[in-house]
């Protein structure tokens, strides 16, 4: 049994996530730490949401309250919606937690202990008009990188490209809308990242069974010229982690606060101490997946996220780690996304266009969602959701041919022999032929989930349920019902091995269809099919069953068309 520790990029406070969104890191990261855990590892799952910063202040003016209520709600409502998901962190914590203001403070106390951290004095914009500094994102303009015209202060959204507010061409105040900016002098915290370039290029380098989208952002960000230029990690704002550092406020830098970018990714150890308290757990419970000297050195952390964060967490953060000079776990697998796409555009939160969260589970249960998004996770190239797909994809795979399977050998059972397993006859070569292509299916499934290989995985589950349908097909127990009873009883016997053997592997992926499947068979036992021989024999004859109600229901083309009509406008 390994130690697995997985976190997910933390999702921005500021209002309900898209679909792109959720299928760019929790969705996978979920899919995995569920088939951990279903192999029998020790998995330590945390995601939180990522609450300071301009996003999280705007929002909370937008929305006329104080930030810290804004961020209490919102969190509430996202954890509610994560839930609806039936994402399995074991903790949702908050980056505005006490845990990750204390330790954003000693990690900050430390670098600057190490002399990775230097005090700068900035040049920085000031808005007349909204008598105040504005922080990058209050700023907006034109990308010099790619002519953009909305650029944010802080990155393009356009090219991705990190950028300083004064980079901008045409800079106007995203507040007020004013051009009135001056440029004024202010002091602000460095972090040296530059110093440790060559730490973080022999790491990077050592990771070569990485994705290569990993890597080569990893590399484009090391090489170039400014990737690792030195950056500020304070900003004046009220809403954040303040700038201390060993309990005492930092000289200076009254006022302000860590950017979130450099409190964020401490989150992910926060949420863990956050998970240890809401537990009632001491110290070594949490440290022990995070410290190399505490027990970690043989945990095995593995990253989920969008392409967009990849520079934060194969420089920024791991610069942070590794210049504080303690032995914190460095992340040892970085699984990242390309985007998904809306119905020939982009998904945005802005412009409200796209399914989000909440709408999605109005429409229908988390498994349909789940099984479109995992099977055409953005994971070589973007994807592209559309509402065709989305309606052949359920109606084909998991009504025609899982929630099929299920129903067929329920109902036959059922009006044939009654609610129980059937007994009677034997099974021959004609089985045997299945069980071999179901092992050597379930072995290259597991070798695709163990690689993180989503879409593979998610293709040889879908074979592995239609080599089930086929079985039933041409072993045609209906038609030998009436020669060989016998027969009959031992196809369906095999068959509701079969939906229990499908109702395990398929957890990960679609959990509350397999927990209703396990239901209807009134069975418990999860154990993961090592064994195929062995796992199409666990429900004996006579074993008592209920025909499950309908699985998976399709999707009609009105629906289709309404559900287009209906997200066609965006949210407003
Ligand atoms: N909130 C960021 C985003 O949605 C992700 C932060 S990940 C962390 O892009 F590492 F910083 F935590
Ligand atoms: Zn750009």
């Amino acid at each position: 049994m390994a130690r697995i520790l997985i976190t997910s990029a933390i999702p921005y406070i500021n209002g309900i996530k898209h679909l792109g969104n959720l299928v760019g890191s929790q969705l996978p990261a979920d899919l995995f730490a569920r088939y951990m855990r279903a192999r029998g590892h020790e998995v330590m799952f945390i995601c939180a949401t990522d609450e300071h910063g301009t996003p999280a202040e705007l929002a909370a003016a937008k929305a006329g309250k104080p930030v810290a209520e804004y961020c209490a709600e919102m969190h509430a409502v996202q954890k509610g919606l994560s839930d609806g998901f039936g994402l399995s962190f074991d903790h949702f914590g908050r980056s505005s937690s006490e845990r990750n203001h204390e330790l954003t403070q000693h990690f900050a106390g430390k670098l600057w202990e190490n002399g990775y951290i230097e005090e700068v004095t900035e040049r920085q914009v000031y808005s007349q008009a909204d008598g105040r500094f504005l922080p990058d994102r209050y700023i907006e303009g034109t990308c010099p990188n790619c002519g953009y015209e909305k650029a944010r202060g802080d990155q393009c959204e356009n090219c991705t490209k990190q950028l300083d507010p004064t980079d901008l061409i045409n800079p106007r105040s995203a507040i007020s809308g004013s051009t009135d900016l001056e440029v004024r002098e202010t002091k602000h915290l460095y972090l040296r990242q530059s110093l440790l370039k060559d730490r973080l290029e022999a790491w990077i380098d050592s990771k070569t069974d990485w994705p290569v989208l990993t890597t080569s952002i990893a590399r484009k960000w090391l090489h170039d010229g400014d990737g690792l230029r030195d950056r500020g990690i304070t900003r004046d704002l009220d809403w954040g982690v303040p700038v201390r550092r060993g309990g005492e406020p930092w000289p200076g830098m009254e006022g302000k606060v860590f950017y979130v970018w450099f409190d964020a990714p401490i989150e992910y150890i926060a949420a863990t101490a956050e998970w240890a308290d809401a537990h009632g757990l001491g110290e070594p419970a949490w440290r022990r997946w995070w410290r190399t000297d505490e027990g970690a050195d043989d945990v095995r952390y593995v990253q989920f996220m969008g392409k967009d964060n990849v520079p934060f967490h194969t420089l920024s953060f791991p610069a942070t780690i590794m210049g504080s000079g303690e032995p914190w776990k460095l992340v040892d697998y970085i699984k990242s996304f390309n985007y998904l796409n809306y119905d020939g555009g982009q998904f945005s939160t802005s412009q409200g266009r796209g399914v989000f969260m909440d709408d999605a589970l109005d429409l229908l249960p988390a498994d349909y969602w789940r099984w479109w998004l995992l099977r055409n996770v953005p994971e070589n190239a973007d994807a592209e959701f559309t509402w065709e797909h989305f309606q052949a994809t359920v109606n084909k795979d998991l009504a025609d041919v899982l929630g099929n399977l299920a129903s067929r050998v329920t109902k036959f059972c059922r009006s044939r022999f009654g609610e129980a397993v059937p007994e009677g006859g034997t099974t021959g070569a004609f089985e045997a032929a299945l069980i071999a292509r179901l092992d050597k299916r379930v072995r290259a499934y597991e070798d695709h989930m163990e690689a993180m290989e989503i879409r593979k995985a998610a293709a040889e589950l879908r074979a592995l349920w239609a080599e089930g349908n086929e079985f039933l097909q041409e072993a045609a127990p209906w038609a030998a019902f009436k020669e060989d009873p016998a027969r009959a009883a031992a196809t369906i016997r095999l068959a509701f091995n079969l939906i229990r053997f499908y109702a395990v592997i398929s957890r990960p992926f679609i959990p509350d269809a397999s927990a209703r499947l396990m239901a209807a068979l009134r069975c418990e036992d999860w154990t993961w099919p090592d064994d195929v021989n062995r796992a199409l024999t666990v429900l004996p004859a006579g074993h008592a069953f209920e025909v499950p109600e309908v699985l998976f229901r399709k999707i009609t083309d009105d629906e289709r068309e309404a559900w287009r009509a209906r997200f066609a406008g965006g949210r407003g």
